[in-house]
């Protein structure tokens, strides 16, 4: 069996900033109430006017990623895609991104995990390589929310938190033991589906069916979210599965050195850091900067952890993710 090692890192975020005191503009909130409930300054919402879409941010971050693993594009055999807001229904932006990186005819697959996407995809890549299937893997985590976000008062619940942006890892085979991908964890309890949702258009509300009801009421093309029973439940969910990597590999919570969790909401983040009792160099968070970015928050965090040198050789990372569906996941790695 092989190891899977993280060989190289890339993100890519809009240049439009939105901040709270922008949203005031449109809804009834406040820098204070958003900054207090969430830790959220400020996200990046795509400036419809450039080429930037899940697929195109996505190959951006790819770019950059394949490049600091010193690689070309064509030394790609695989791609896997996590996004919850793809740039067509079908098919899923993986095939776009093998079309952009102008790469051979290889394999892209869709991971539709929202928050969870990123180490989903992450698991599915680390099997591929092991077994010795394939060498690099591009994985890609990339979100266009603000387009489908209801910019009202009434979506203001929702629209606050989410902001846009794509993180890219090159996987890549290796035969040094006890580094890399350490191991992986998934779970899923679809009972609570609807508790965090965009119901349609689906296949169980389809455009027409939609279309005949117009109703301005209808909020169904807009996300829904639980929010307290979500919040309650990512946090016992973010423990859980922490705690599954670390018996997994027989290491105690004080030997990690950076938790990259998803970044929901710092109070999330920081509900986790204490209970898990951890130092602030620990726990890296940048939701200030990005709002909650779904499938790209982790690889977009983990590229700005490593560009800025809090994520060294030998390092105990934990990255923890919770989400929609419900679904969540850890991945405990060596650096
Ligand atoms: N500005 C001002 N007031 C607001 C806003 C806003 N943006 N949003 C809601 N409010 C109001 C509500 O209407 C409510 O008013 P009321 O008491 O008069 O009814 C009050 O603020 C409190 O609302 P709550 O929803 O109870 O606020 P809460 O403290 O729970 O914070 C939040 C809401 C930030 C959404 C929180 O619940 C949360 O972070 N939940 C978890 C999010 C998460 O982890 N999601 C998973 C990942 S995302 C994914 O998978 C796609």
């Amino acid at each position: 069996m092989y190891s899977t090692r993280i060989a190289g890192i890339g993100h890519y975020v809009p240049e439009r900033v939105v901040s709270n005191k922008d949203l005031e503009k449109l809804m009834e909130t406040s820098d204070e109430w958003i900054q207090e409930r969430t830790g959220i300054k400020e996200r990046r919402w795509i400036d419809p006017s450039t080429d930037d879409m899940p697929s195109t941010m996505g190959t951006k971050a790819a770019r950059i990623a394949i490049k600091n693993a010193g690689l070309q594009p064509e030394d790609i055999d695989f791609i896997i895609f996590a996004t919850l807001s793809p740039d067509f229904y079908f098919p899923g932006p993986g095939v776009q991104v093998q079309d952009q990186l102008g790469i051979g005819e290889i394999g892209a697959l869709d991971v539709r995990n929202q928050c969870s996407g990123f180490v989903y995809g992450l698991s599915v890549a680390d099997q591929f390589i092991k077994t010795g299937m394939y060498k690099n893997i591009l994985l890609i985590g990339s979100e266009y929310h603000s387009g489908g976000l209801e910019k009202t008062t009434r979506g203001r619940g929702v629209t606050v938190i989410f902001g846009d942006g794509a993180g890219a890892v090159v996987l890549s085979r290796s035969e040094e033991k006890g580094k890399g991908i350490l191991s992986t964890h998934l779970h899923s309890e679809g009972k609570h589906a609807k508790e965090l949702a965009l119901i349609g258009p689906a296949t169980n509300r389809w455009v027409d069916t939609i279309m005949k009801e117009s109703d301005p009421e209808d909020t169904s093309y807009y996300p829904y979210m639980n929010g307290n029973f979500v919040f309650k439940h990512a946090v016992t969910r973010f423990q859980e599965v922490i705690f599954e990597a670390l018996e997994k590999n027989n290491v105690g919570k004080e030997q990690i050195d950076m938790l990259i969790p998803h970044q929901a909401n710092l109070r999330i983040s920081q509900f986790v850091q204490k209970k898990l009792e951890l130092s602030d160099d620990q726990v890296y968070n940048n939701i200030m900067r990005y709002g909650n970015t779904t499938a790209a928050s982790i690889p977009i965090a983990m590229s700005e952890a490593h560009m800025e040198g809090k994520i060294k050789p030998g390092d105990l990372v934990c990255l923890a993710a919770f989400g929609s569906g419900f679904t969540w996941a850890s991945a405990l790695i060596r650096w």
